[in-house]
């Protein structure tokens, strides 16, 4: 494969021109180097250094143990073994509540390695923060949908946008991210025609985890597509090590899966 013999670093206009080709984007979390390396050799585009971390690394219920001092440590340790990929770090839980609050956090994710940086939400005082971000040349990933940092608000884990209201609201929420200067969105667990609807009204990529086959590409945290999360795995999600004998054969399957469109699968998706 020709990526593997020093092929340039994957950059945000790379993404969107795959996205303009209509070529599926392949993203998966990891938090280290060893893995780091790992999903490089296997051609996976871009690496999310979610805080999900808080989940597979520290063992929390939720991502809002985890702070910008977390996200800068395994981000740096990713970014060591970083080859190629596009790196996308998580702005945590209460690390972005203002504007000047956001740019001392993503500027650390930056210096640690970040190419850009993902947050949660899409109302007005989110969009506020990433247009700020974006003028001030942060590169801003959204993520709509399921919010895993509003747990505790949301009375758990749960599918969102399936009543009409709540699907316009996010297509609202999606069109203002990418007004105010988002590159791209992760949409999580939603109804696979609104995640259809989103990515069809946006010039952005989408990113879907949860949201059906026609986002412009997908993103699984690693442990789960690697079958080794504690816990019955969310609906979304595929154990790739299923039928394979090594975490590199798995991890290919889920690139050309993604890249032929053969995952995700209805079983894998939400109705609305
Ligand atoms: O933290 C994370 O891994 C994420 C994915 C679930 C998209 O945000």
């Amino acid at each position: 494969m020709g990526y593997l013999q020093g092929e340039k670093p994957i950059s945000i206009s790379k993404l969107l021109s795959m996205h303009a080709e209509g070529e599926k984007i392949t993203m998966l979390t990891a938090y280290d180097s060893t893995m780091s390396a790992l999903l490089n050799r296997c051609g996976v585009e871009a690496i999310l250094i979610g805080d999900s971390l808080g989940n597979v690394i520290q063992g929390h219920s939720s991502t809002t143990h985890v702070t910008v001092e977390h996200v800068v440590y395994h981000t740096a340790c990713v970014a060591h073994a970083n080859t190629r990929a596009f790196l996308i770090a998580d702005l945590p839980f209460a690390s972005y509540g203002d504007p000047i609050q956001a740019l001392d956090s993503a500027a650390e994710l930056m210096r640690a390695g970040a190419d850009m940086v993902k947050l949660e939400g899409g109302g007005e005082w989110q969009v506020e923060v990433i247009r700020y971000l974006v003028e001030r040349s942060v590169p801003v990933c959204g993520h709509l949908g399921l919010l895993p940092q509003s747990v505790h608000v949301l009375g758990g884990y749960k599918v969102q946008g399936k009543s009409k209201d709540a699907a316009s609201l996010m297509l609202e929420q999606a069109l203002a991210c990418e007004e105010a200067g988002a590159q791209i969105l992760v949409l999580e667990a939603i109804p696979s025609s609104l995640g259809k609807n989103i990515t069809e009204s946006l010039s952005i990529p989408t990113i879907g985890i949860g949201a059906g086959p026609d986002c412009s590409g997908q993103v699984l945290v690693l442990q789960d597509m690697l079958g080794i999360s504690p816990g019955k795995p969310p609906k979304f999600v595929k154990n790739f090590m299923n039928g394979h004998t090594s975490v590199e054969d798995a991890v290919k399957a889920y690139v050309r899966e993604v890249k032929s469109c053969k995952f995700p699968e209805p079983e894998h998706g939400f109705a609305g």
